[in-house]
């Protein structure tokens, strides 16, 4: 059994929690909520406020320390909003307070821009609720802007109107506090397991910053996909099992399964392999909990380094990896908009690619030219092919953007990139041309021309229907994009699979590194083809690429941009068992033509 405190945010008390910590204690099988105010604030109103956070902490810490003395056993802290921040410096100052730290709908100065943190939008409203004299009205106001749930405010605001009435916050402690919070910083590490929760649609502080924060302290975070600012109040349910369910993960954390935590020895850091400790259990059920356990570490080491390579565990089929994947990001998705034709094995776990070995996969990030690509890829080796070939080579595509000669990197940045794919319907088209990819209805998985249309202007597509029933689908997108988590910039299009001279240039350089004739001849087949199709129109290109402003890419633009992914792929022999988690956001993946049955499954968030 673990004791709580629970700490409310601005101007909020203990009162306000409602029926919180009867949830929580619910949730939790038997834990015990203890609610403490902020100087100012409920028991403490009329007294004035410390004018930083972490005064506010030590305030409030010194009123907890009875409290500890007379609850024995471990503590949790849970903050909400600024009462997070408060938990956070408290945290970090004496890490041996709490053994579980949970912030929700929180953020830090310096990790988010004042106006993520404070949403300029609602600031008429907030003007609006100050100067609101009658006391239900401005509770409903304020909960106008705060929440995005209660189906009925109006029981709430009495409540809340009566809890100021009763036990008033000074403005002055309100206009400290705020200040205090507008400056807090977050600390660089907090040396206790945390879960940050937020509200995807918290109108007031972007979400991205408790996202942010997640990222910075290496903990796992949870966002409802419904709830707003006062996220306790409008969901506290979810809250109270995602918690539940998180001290569940920490509490089966097999800390000492993970052996070794290193680079995997190719040049430079990618991937970073982890590995099990030797006797320890190996089965996917474990990888599943020690990765669920340590979400927070390995999703701060893979914004790090860009992928991560689980190895030497048995993850031997699709539901199995399914279940690894899902430890890691509970959010997979399976709509495909992608290039390659591909076999579904779970709902959410399909084959790699369905291309005939011998086809080469440019690198990529995975579907770079939608609105909305996969953050994360997870691919699972579950029969690796014999013989040379078949890797899935890895490029860090913020090192290719670098790597680029400032020209090269001012034309793309300036101009961008326009995709042209043709797809044949669902009458013609073979599956298996280098060049044909698949038909439409295959890609948008739909024979309803409507639903088709639907679908690509949901992505950013322009359709046009062509003879013979075919789609033409064109987008123009940027050909460097910034990271979201890092803002670093990164090489994030298609250009090198889409551009004509795509296959020929990547059959001659996979060649030339496997030294087999086979390849050489089929770049020259490539070529020979290329030399017909590029007679042709733009549009009517089963795929090419130009510039945004329609203005060709000259093949040696492609060829600079081609080398700097090639000095920069990492190659490794895929062992079966092993689970490859890619940032899609800076890491390209392709694949090497091999010969032989070679199983390996996709999935992604
Ligand atoms: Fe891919």
């Amino acid at each position: 059994m673990t004791n709580w405190l629970f700490l409310r945010g601005l101007s909020r008390e203990q009162r306000h929690w409602g029926t919180f910590p009867q949830v929580f204690e619910r949730a939790t099988g038997g834990d015990r909520v203890f609610l403490l105010d902020l100087p100012g604030t409920g028991t403490e109103n009329g007294r004035a406020s410390p004018k930083t956070i972490e005064g506010i902490a030590d305030d409030v810490r010194r009123r907890w320390e009875s409290l500890r003395d007379a609850n024995q056993g471990p503590w949790g802290l849970l903050g909400i909003s600024l009462g997070g921040m408060v938990a956070m410096a408290w945290t970090a100052a004496h890490p041996n307070d709490f053994t579980r730290l949970v912030l929700a709908s929180t953020s830090a100065g310096n990790l988010s821009p004042p106006l993520e943190r404070f949403d300029w939008k609602i600031v008429p409203a907030a003007l609006r609720s100050l100067f609101e004299r009658d006391p239900v009205k401005r509770e409903e106001r304020i909960l106008g802007f705060t929440t995005r749930l209660l189906e009925d405010r109006a029981p709430v605001a009495e409540e809340w109107a009566r809890i100021q009435l009763d036990r008033p916050v000074a403005r002055a402690v309100v206009i400290t506090q705020l200040r205090a919070a507008a400056r807090y910083q977050a600390p660089p590490r907090i040396d206790v397991p945390t879960l940050i929760l937020a509200g995807a649609r918290d109108p007031m502080a972007n979400p991205s910053c408790a996202r942010l924060l997640a990222s910075e302290l290496g903990a796992p975070f949870e966002i409802h996909p419904g709830a707003g600012h006062e996220i306790a109040t409008d969901a506290p349910e979810w809250v109270a099992d995602r918690v539940a369910a998180w001290l569940k993960e920490v509490a089966a954390m097999p800390a000492s399964s993970i052996a070794r935590v290193q680079p995997l020895g190719g040049r430079g850091p990618l991937p970073l392999a982890v590995e099990p400790a030797p006797g320890s259990d190996t089965s996917a059920d474990a990888l599943a909990k020690l990765v669920a356990s340590r979400r927070g570490e390995l999703e701060k080491k893979l914004t790090e380094v860009g992928a991560i390579l689980l190895r030497g565990f048995d993850v031997h089929d699709a539901a199995a990896f399914e279940k690894v994947a899902r430890a890691f990001d509970p959010h997979l998705k399976n709509e495909y908009l992608g290039t390659s034709p591909r076999n579904a094995l779970t709902d959410y776990v399909f084959s790699a690619s369905e291309l005939p070995p011998h086809y080469p996969i440019p690198q990529h990030c995975e579907m770079s030219f939608v609105k909305e690509p996969p953050r994360r890829l997870f691919f699972c080796c579950l029969e690796p092919n014999t013989g040379a070939g078949g890797e899935t080579p890895l490029a860090d595509f913020r090192a290719v953007w670098r790597d680029l000669a400032p020209a090269v990197r001012e034309r793309f940045a300036e101009r961008g990139i326009t995709n042209v794919r043709n797809y044949a319907g669902p009458q013609g088209g073979s599956r298996f041309d280098l060049w044909k990819l698949k038909r439409w209805d295959e890609m948008f998985n739909t024979r309803d021309r409507a639903e088709a249309e639907r679908l690509a202007a949901k992505n950013g597509f322009d359709a046009t229907w062509t003879a013979g029933g075919g789609l033409r689908l064109t987008n123009t997108q940027p050909a460097v994009r910034k990271h979201p988590l890092t803002g670093e910039p990164v090489w994030f299009n298609h250009a090198q699979v889409f551009h004509l001279s795509a296959v020929p240039d990547e059959y001659r350089r996979i060649a030339r590194r496997q030294g087999k004739l086979r390849y050489a001849a089929l770049a020259r087949v490539a070529e020979a083809a290329v030399a017909l199709k590029a007679r042709s129109p733009i549009e009517d290109q089963a795929m090419h690429c130009t510039y945004g402003d329609g203005s060709p890419i000259p093949d040696a633009d492609m060829d600079q941009v081609r080398d700097a992914i090639w000095k920069n792929m990492v190659f490794f022999k895929w062992r079966p068992g092993d689970v490859l988690i890619i940032d899609n956001d800076s890491v390209s993946h392709g694949r090497m033509p091999y010969v032989g049955p070679r199983t390996v499954a996709v999935a992604w968030a």
